[in-house]
């Protein structure tokens, strides 16, 4: 079987890690790299947590260092959600694969090159080392395949009324990758807010004594009470969603749509603006919007795999 190759972006807080752990174990998937962007957490906590959890999968994937702040804001963080280091309670291995100084960007480019097309990108936090990326080198318009966001919504946001974090975080990075003409899957909270696991599910992979499930219950325990205290049903894997939606699209549905970004709004920076129904107002359909997911079977995914560690 040819194996999809997959290139991982992450600003690795918690909902981050678990989507990796779920990546590394899809047999049709290949990770090719994994490269760390300031988001939920400072660069100086994502890029060692990304390195770490790979030594929790027991896996050495080489890891890049990328931006350590949006291109034009300044970094916004969410500790608050995450924890001082980004990963709750969460405790690590520590990894001692050796570092590289090839920079995030260069590395994607590389790894695209060798692909020859057929890269994937799965985005998991503010978009901007895959803006860098397609800003030095254009012809990755041609050399990949499919960008996988998480990130946006067609209606509401999280971070402010009308936008979601990671592309609040960065909305001029974001709008250069909606604008790329690479074929974007936008996984927005318009999914990923109903892709959650109950806290009866939390607790129970919490329960299963390896490292990876204690893991699990050690870096959610917090996010599941934030969520909670918000009265939302359960603790939503945001970052999940792109990962399994390239797996098994099956458990998802969605259209195909116009989308880009405000980048100037006072009250609706960072909004995916998403022409679900009039279809006219933008020049292209660029992005695939993933709209509803089945999700006792993606929370029952998760569990197995999470659990099979
Ligand atoms: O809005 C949810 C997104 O912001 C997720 O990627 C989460 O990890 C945070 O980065
Ligand atoms: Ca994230």
């Amino acid at each position: 079987m040819n194996k999809i190759p997959v290139w991982f972006d992450t600003d690795i807080g918690v909902d981050d890690s678990i989507a990796f752990l779920v990546l590394n174990k899809q047999p049709q998937l290949e990770i090719k790299g994994i490269s760390a962007v300031a988001g939920n957490v400072e660069l100086e906590y994502t890029y060692p947590n990304a390195r770490n959890i790979c030594c929790l999968a027991g896996k050495n994937y080489p890891v890049y260092k990328g931006a350590e702040k949006p291109l034009f804001e300044p970094l916004q963080t969410a500790h608050a959600i995450h924890g001082e280091e980004g990963l709750g309670r969460g405790k690590l291995p520590v990894s001692h694969v050796p570092h590289t100084d090839i920079p995030a960007w260069d590395a994607i480019y590389n790894a695209a090159a060798q692909a020859k097309g057929e890269l994937r990108i799965i985005t998991a936090g503010p978009l901007t080392n895959i803006a860098i990326a397609i800003l030095k080198y254009p012809q990755l318009r041609d050399l990949v395949k499919q960008i996988l966001i998480m990130g946006g919504a067609a209606a509401g946001g999280n971070v402010t009324a009308a936008a979601e974090y990671n592309i609040y975080a960065d909305p001029h990075g974001a709008q250069i990758v909606f604008k790329s003409g690479i074929p974007i899957v936008m996984c927005g909270l318009d999914v990923t807010m109903d892709a959650y696991m109950t806290p009866e599910e939390v607790y129970a992979l919490g329960a299963v004594d390896s490292p990876v499930c204690r893991f699990f219950r050690d870096s959610t325990i917090d996010v599941l009470n934030f969520y909670e205290r918000g009265s939302k049903p359960g603790l939503c894997l945001h970052d999940v969603c792109p990962v399994l939606y390239l797996a098994h699209p099956e458990l998802f549905s969605g259209k195909q749509a116009g989308v880009y970004v405000e980048t100037r709004g006072r009250i609706t920076r960072g909004k995916t603006v998403t022409d679900l129904m009039s279809d006219k107002k933008f020049p292209e359909r660029n992005a695939f919007v993933v709209l509803e997911v089945d999700r006792d079977r993606f929370s029952a995914m998760v569990s197995e795999i999470l659990r099979s560690y």
